[in-house]
Formats: C-alpha cells, sequence, structure tokens
C-alpha cells in the first residue's frame, strides 16, 4: 500500500501517539482489504455508542494529542438531562455517558448525536467519497445519495477524521459498486414500515452482496422509506449498497445497476404474501405492553407529526409508557410548533440524542414492547425486553389499550 512521506511521518509517530494509533488502524485496514493508497475525506459519521469500547478508542487517540481534520458528526448515545428524571441509572452509568461525550468534545466532534445523519445533519453529495458508520447511515449514503463509504466501523470512521483519509477499497472504486443480482418487487410499499419490512425480507437473501431491485408497480420513496429499507437491510443482512432501478442515482437503467454486465434474471420475486410472512414471523407477541418505543432510526419531524394524526387525540394508557426518540433538530422544531406540547398532552414523550439500545431504558426489561422497527427489536430483545413489531397505527392503538391483541 502507497504512503505519502507525510503518512508515513505519521505512522512512525512524527505528529504524536494519538495521530499515529489512528494511521495504524487505516493501514491495517487498507492492508487487510488490499488498498492501493489512502484518499481524502472531507466527512466522517461515528456510530458513538456510549460503549466502554468506543470511548476506550476515542479516549486514547485524544490522550494521545490527536484532533479531528474533519470534525465528524455522531451517533446518539443519551440525554443524561432528561432521562434521568425519568429513569434510575446507576452512577458508572452516568459516568461512563459524562466520559463519552467528554472525550467526543475533545477530540472535535460535531456532537450530533443522529443515527440518520445524510438525511439532515451530514448530507454528503453524489460521488464524495465519505468515511460512515452506523449500519443503516451507510447504505442511505451509498444506496439513496450515491456517496462512497465502506461499512465503518465506529474505530476505523474516527481514525478516518482524525487523519481526514480512508482506505481506497470496496465501495470507493466504481467496479464494487455495480449490482450482484437482481430482485424483482411485486409487492404493495405504502409506509416506511412497509419498506422496513422488504429491507428484512430482502438482507436474508442478501448477505453483503449488493442487490438490484426492480419494481412492478411504480414506488417514489421518502427520505424516510430510504432510511427503513437500508436499515433493517443492514439489520437482517450486511447490505451497504443497493440499487433500485429507476429511483437509485446509480441506476438509471437497470444496465447501467449491473455495470453494462450481462443482466441477470431476477433471483427472486418478492411479493405482499412475502412481507406478510415475514411480518408474521417478526411479530408473534400479544398482550399486555409496557411500553411503545419508535424512532430506531431516529423519527424525523414528519413521522412526529403523523404520530399526531394517527393518535387522533385519543390518550395513551397510563400503564403503557410512550416514547419517541428523534433527531433533536426534529424535537425543537416540535417544541417551537407545540406539537411536542400537544402530543405530551395525551402521554406521548419524545428525546433527542438518544439511542434505543441504553442503560436508561432498564427499567422497561422483563414485559412487552411494541416497536414499528425490527432493528429497535433486534436490540432490545438482546438487552433482555421482548418486543412485538407492527406498523406505527398498530403501535397507537395498542398503546391507547395498553395491550396488543
Ligand atoms: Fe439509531 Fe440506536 Fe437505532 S443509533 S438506528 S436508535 S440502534
Amino acid at each position: 500500500m502507497y504512503l505519502t512521506d507525510e503518512e508515513k511521518r505519521i505512522l512512525d509517530g512524527g505528529e504524536g501517539a494519538g495521530k499515529q494509533k489512528a494511521m495504524e488502524m487505516l493501514y491495517a485496514l487498507g492492508l487487510t482489504f488490499d488498498a492501493e493508497k489512502l484518499i481524502p475525506v472531507k466527512r466522517a459519521h461515528v456510530a458513538l455508542s456510549g460503549q466502554e469500547g468506543d470511548t476506550y478508542w476515542c479516549e486514547l487517540l485524544v490522550n494521545g494529542g490527536a484532533t479531528c481534520a474533519v470534525p465528524p458528526t455522531t451517533n446518539p448515545y443519551w440525554d443524561t438531562n432528561y432521562l434521568t428524571k425519568f429513569f434510575d441509572v446507576t452512577k458508572e452509568e452516568l459516568e461512563l455517558a459524562d466520559r463519552t461525550g467528554d472525550a467526543y468534545r475533545r477530540i472535535g466532534a460535531k456532537l450530533t448525536y443522529h443515527c440518520a445523519p445524510g438525511v439532515c445533519s451530514n448530507v454528503p453529495f453524489f460521488g464524495e467519497h465519505v468515511a460512515f458508520s452506523e449500519s443503516s447511515a451507510t447504505p442511505y449514503v451509498n444506496g439513496a445519495l450515491g456517496a462512497r463509504s465502506n461499512r465503518e466501523s465506529s474505530v476505523s470512521a474516527l481514525a478516518a477524521a482524525v487523519i481526514g483519509k480512508t482506505p481506497y477499497y470496496g465501495f470507493h472504486i466504481d467496479e464494487n459498486r455495480y449490482g450482484d443480482f437482481a430482485v424483482d418487487v411485486e409487492a404493495d410499499l405504502e409506509s416506511c414500515y412497509d419498506w422496513g419490512i422488504l429491507g428484512h425480507c430482502l438482507g436474508k437473501i442478501a448477505g453483503n452482496r449488493i442487490p438490484v431491485l426492480r419494481f412492478k408497480k411504480p414506488v417514489r420513496p421518502t427520505q424516510e422509506d430510504f432510511l427503513y429499507f437500508g436499515a433493517e437491510a443492514a439489520t437482517s443482512g450486511a447490505v451497504a449498497m443497493y440499487h433500485m432501478v429507476g429511483i437509485t442515482p446509480e441506476a438509471p437503467t437497470i444496465e447501467a445497476a449491473f455495470g453494462g454486465r450481462k443482466v441477470p434474471s431476477a433471483e427472486c420475486v418478492l411479493t405482499n404474501k412475502d412481507l406478510k410472512d415475514r411480518e408474521d414471523m417478526l411479530t408473534p407477541a400479544t398482550g399486555k405492553i409496557n411500553l411503545v418505543m419508535l424512532g430506531c432510526p431516529h423519527y424525523t419531524y414528519n413521522q412526529l407529526l403523523d404520530v399526531e394524526r394517527l393518535l387522533a387525540g385519543r390518550h395513551i394508557c397510563n400503564e403503557t409508557a410512550f416514547w419517541i426518540l428523534a433527531e433533536s433538530g426534529a424535537v425543537e422544531l416540535a417544541e417551537r410548533s407545540h406539537l411536542r406540547q400537544r402530543l405530551e398532552l395525551l402521554g406521548v414523550r419524545m428525546v433527542g440524542d438518544t439511542c434505543i439500545d441504553e442503560p436508561c431504558w432498564k427499567s422497561f426489561e422483563g414485559a412487552l414492547g411494541v416497536t414499528d422497527s425490527p432493528k429497535c427489536a433486534y436490540y432490545r430483545e438482546r438487552r433482555g425486553q421482548p418486543f412485538a413489531i407492527r406498523r406505527l397505527s398498530e403501535c397507537i392503538d395498542a398503546a391507547v389499550k395498553g395491550r396488543l391483541d
């Protein structure tokens, strides 16, 4: 792998121990994937999670004198000021959250605490080389926006932010972005929930291959649809790049999506029945619920409006908590527009800067929760709370009744 004199100097420790560690990480990654060289990036997104390992890495770099050449945006951890009014956390959990914020602040990150950066807080342009971690963010920037990112970890994305470069391999190179197989989609896609279930079906089939989707009925996905589709395809599989013929920027035609190679016949056809079967497999649980949790990935302002519309003035059952996690700008807008206040009167709470996979939610563990996101269910179940997955209107009906039928 070719390194410039300046890169070699950093690797040899000439700019301090922190930058040396970051360069060691990029160099090791480059060697592993046969990268020819490093290329500059002007954007990065770090999947800060508030977990010990990620925080350790950030502290290692910043305590070694490193700061970010490219200030990265960050994933959420949890709003320690607001949520400690509602939930008990241990001193150690609070200390880790504070340590995490402090380390990322010192290294020069932009503390957006938002897991859908490509939607508003860090939006790359077509063809731009970037280093994005967060499993739902990478397919969005590659597939929907046509920017170029590998599936970075929080560790490699932070290293890229410190050096301002990333190894040139994988999705940075044209030939690695073309489709691997074709899928015909006949299913009706009416909401981001349907797109999420489609993504979940597809991830299982694709693994880490690049799917090319051809739609039998006209579709025009929204930002939220792309986001839910990619998040679920990256949860049930490892999809970091996809094409939708006539929709995504690198697939004006099916031939373009396959890079001029022979277009294969469709490996499968996904119908309404496939989506329904997948939904039934994901959502068998019923009974009394103690929590409705929405916003994994973070809800947009439009989705907050959807909640108000579907709730239609009904009050949430007193024994059920209803939490929406949203981008902090959307929460701020909701506050200014009094949407937040109107929803709170009905028993709905919203919070910015916060992930579903944090210790503040542990008081709900053991009883049934409901979400519109298979990704949320996947992570929460690992922490000990069973979750049912339903479309938004059904989540809201369950919240009003306090049970899921
Ligand atoms: Fe966002 Fe956390 Fe879900 S980072 S996508 S709320 S697992």
